[in-house]
């Protein structure tokens, strides 16, 4: 039995299927290099020292799908196929729905149609819009999202709510990322954002290596101890593991639909991320205080509790980690 893998090759997918691998798990990854390279899956195996099965395809191609689905015997789905740049969706709507909402419907439809049930769905703490009360719990009111990006993934929870409804033979995870960072400790893979990146630790390592000149802190008057956003950053390998928890809780547990917070459950503000990865790596990292960007919230971290208690999953890396990792990864890609 295989896990199938839309968008493996992409930063979070890379490193959940290393761990699906170290787990001795076959997998099938699919992905398009849209937002990924094909070098990736080369790394996948240096790194793991095992082999997958490969399919270059969009995974809304259905025809292209249900022949992936007739040459392997499928376990389960983890989907990372998504886009996930927030100014990006803002600018091409059409697109952002039409990948993430579509392609994942394709890929559901054709799980229905090979008794597939098991499904992993990669979601966001976006969803959460200005979260009423922190630190976040899985039961905090969703909605008012802010960008088409962060709304794909409201959207499909509730279609993968309103499926269970109508038939609770799915057993399905949602996991709500908080801020992955990081890299694979190898230094072999990592986040690459196209163009200028968007993200803090992305943008960060660029300044430390002089690509880009400064960072501008988004703001320093925030109802937050220095005025800066808060946000849970989390290692990428510590949220690749608790893909593989979730996969464990859906083959023991059975039948459900299960929701978990994936974060440390530790905030940390812009200037605690710059001194941080200044320590963790002795490098300098220039930055001035510039307006607040549109759409950001002041504070945003989760309480990990429900996943520890019922996946008995915790982040074990430190902040450290994240940025030596971070630079790492970064430095061995010149
Ligand atoms: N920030 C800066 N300067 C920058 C980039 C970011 O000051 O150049 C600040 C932001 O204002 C924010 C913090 O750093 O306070 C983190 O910003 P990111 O862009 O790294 O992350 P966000 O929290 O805005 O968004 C991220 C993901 C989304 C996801 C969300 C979930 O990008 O996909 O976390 O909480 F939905």
């Amino acid at each position: 039995m295989s896990i199938l893998v839309p968008g493996g090759a992409g930063y979070i997918g890379s490193h959940t299927v290393i761990e699906l691998l170290n787990k001795g798990k076959e997998v099938v990854i699919i992905d398009n290099f849209s937002n990924s390279k094909p070098e990736v899956l080369e790394k996948i195996k240096q790194i793991t020292g095992k082999d997958f099965k490969f399919y270059e395809m969009d995974y809304q191609d259905r025809e292209k799908l249900e022949k992936v689905f007739q040459e392997n015997k499928i376990e389960a789905v983890m989907n990372f196929a998504g886009y996930k740049a927030v100014g990006e969706s803002v600018k091409k709507p059409i697109e952002y729905y039409m990948n993430n909402i579509s392609g994942c419907l394709v890929v559901l439809d054709v799980m229905k149609k090979y008794n597939v049930k098991k499904f992993i769905f990669s979601s966001s703490a976006t969803v959460y819009g200005d979260p009423e009360t922190i630190p976040i719990t899985e039961d905090c009111k969703t909605g008012g999202t802010t960008n088409p990006y962060g709304t794909t993934k409201l959207f499909i929870e509730q279609i993968l709510k309103d499926a269970y409804k109508a038939d609770n033979t799915w057993d399905i995870c949602i996991l709500r990322y908080f801020n992955p960072v990081g890299a694979h400790e190898s230094g072999l893979i990592g986040e690459e954002p196209q163009g200028i990146p968007n993200n803090l630790m992305p943008y960060i390592v660029r300044v430390a290596n002089g690509t880009l000149e400064q960072l501008s802190v988004f703001g320093n008057d925030y109802d937050t101890p220095d005025g800066t956003g808060v946000r849970d950053y989390i290692h990428v390998v510590d949220l690749a593991k608790g893909h593989i928890s979730a996969l464990e809780k859906l083959e023991k547990e059975g039948h459900g639909l299960f929701i978990y917070n994936l974060g440390t459950g530790t905030g940390y503000s812009v200037l605690d991320m710059v001194k941080a990865f200044e320590k963790a790596t002795g490098k300098k990292v220039n930055y001035k205080i510039a307006p607040r960007r549109a759409g950001d919230i002041a504070t945003c971290y989760a309480d990990p509790k429900k996943a520890k208690e019922e996946l008995g999953w915790y982040a074990e890396k430190t902040l450290d980690d994240m940025c030596k990792d971070s630079w790492r990864y970064i430095e061995n890609t010149k």
